[in-house]
């Protein structure tokens, strides 16, 4: 029991699509900085990078901070059906290609891989413990599909699925950022997506109306590696880079996406900061324009009493949406948690 928490701690199990060093590294940070939750493992996914990428960020992320204790299972190289095209490599296709190895700043981390596949992982985690067990998870849904694939029974043994994906028409803000209407995360695994959204799982969707609120601002960095920590090391090497990039907009210095998985976590942590609805989501799995985008919708709004009512083939649960956050609560929050003003704080350095 960690005597920092402000409310009851949580088990999680972090799936990623982590790289070095992007918003799933600051947002398992945050995670594992905030007191209010017990990481029991982090299972890397392609994604916006390619596994291997993923596994060695994760690990060199927590050998940084001196956390050697917590399981890095690797997950699935490659989405369920979407295959690579011209179109998946021109748009944010680090997943679906082998990329070079990134250059980690004291090279590669020493820790290694749990020898666990995260599908397994996920489950055995889930059924094995007594207390309940969350899933936050913010990169493809790939992992997570395949474990509710082969142990459906962990479908009414977890406590909640924290998702970042999807994008919602029918609130503000609900473009897609791959095409109209879907979401990276959504577009990259369409069907691992579709999959876990109709498990009949307790599930919390942070779609990207929400999540690309916060903006990681220049002050915000400044804030960070004002302390000395492990933590504001890693942000130095990590971040840092991208604000002296001579491409950056200087009116206006941000680090894009920078906040949007970090949204999961502050919902695990905090929900009473942010706005929902109960909505049902579906997914297109259908190979034309739309795949992969997301629907929001109120069963009974849309034509019911004939022999083919929407939504035609049967439905998701409804599951909370989260639509709007305070940002000043989630900032102030971010970054107590995260520099360690609220506990938990790492304080090994290694270079
Ligand atoms: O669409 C934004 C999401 O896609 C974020 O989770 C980002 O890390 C990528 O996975
Ligand atoms: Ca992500």
């Amino acid at each position: 029991m960690n005597i920092n928490a402000k409310g009851p701690v949580r088990k999680v199990i972090f799936d990623c699509d982590i790289g070095w060093f992007n918003d799933d590294a600051i947002a398992l940070l945050f995670a594992h900085q905030s007191p209010e939750i017990e990481l029991l493992g982090v299972t890397p996914v392609a994604g916006n990078f390619d596994l291997r990428n993923s596994v060695s960020a994760a690990l060199k992320v927590l050998e940084f901070i001196g956390e050697t204790a917590i399981p890095v299972c690797p997950g699935l190289a490659r989405p369920l059906v979407h295959e690579r095209t011209s179109y998946t490599e021109a748009v944010w296709g680090d997943w679906a290609k082998e990329m070079p190895e990134d250059r980690l700043p004291g090279g590669p981390p020493q820790l290694k891989a749990d020898p666990r596949l995260a599908a397994n992982f996920i489950a055995e985690t889930i059924l094995g413990h007594t207390a309940p067990v969350t899933i936050i998870a913010t990169g493809p849904l790939t992992n997570v599909a395949v474990a509710v694939r082969m142990y459906p029974e962990i479908v009414n043994r977890v406590e909640e699925v924290i998702i970042m994906g999807g994008a919602i028409q029918l609130l503000p803000g609900g473009n897609g950022n791959i095409t109209p209407g879907a979401e990276f995360n959504f577009w990259v695994d369409p069907e691992a997506a579709r999959i876990v959204l109709r498990s009949g799982m307790p599930i919390s969707l942070c779609p990207l109306n929400v999540c690309k609120r916060p903006t990681f601002t220049i002050e915000l960095y400044e804030r960070v590696i004002a302390e000395q920590s492990a933590v504001s090391e890693l942000f130095r090497l990590g971040v840092g880079p991208h604000f002296l990039d001579p491409e950056l907009d200087r009116k206006k210095p941000r680090l894009y996406y920078g906040l949007c998985d970090s949204i999961c976590v502050a919902f695990c942590i905090r929900p009473e900061i942010f706005e929902t609805h109960r909505l049902h989501v579906d997914v297109d799995i259908s190979h034309g324009l739309s795949y992969g985008a997301s629907y929001g919708f109120v069963l009974g709004e849309y034509r019911t009493g004939c022999e083919s009512d929407f939504p035609l083939y049967g439905s998701t649960k409804e599951m909370t949406v989260v639509s709007d956050v305070y940002l000043d609560e989630f900032i102030q929050l971010w970054l107590n948690t995260t520099t360690g003003k609220e506990g938990n704080r790492a304080t090994v350095q290694q270079p």
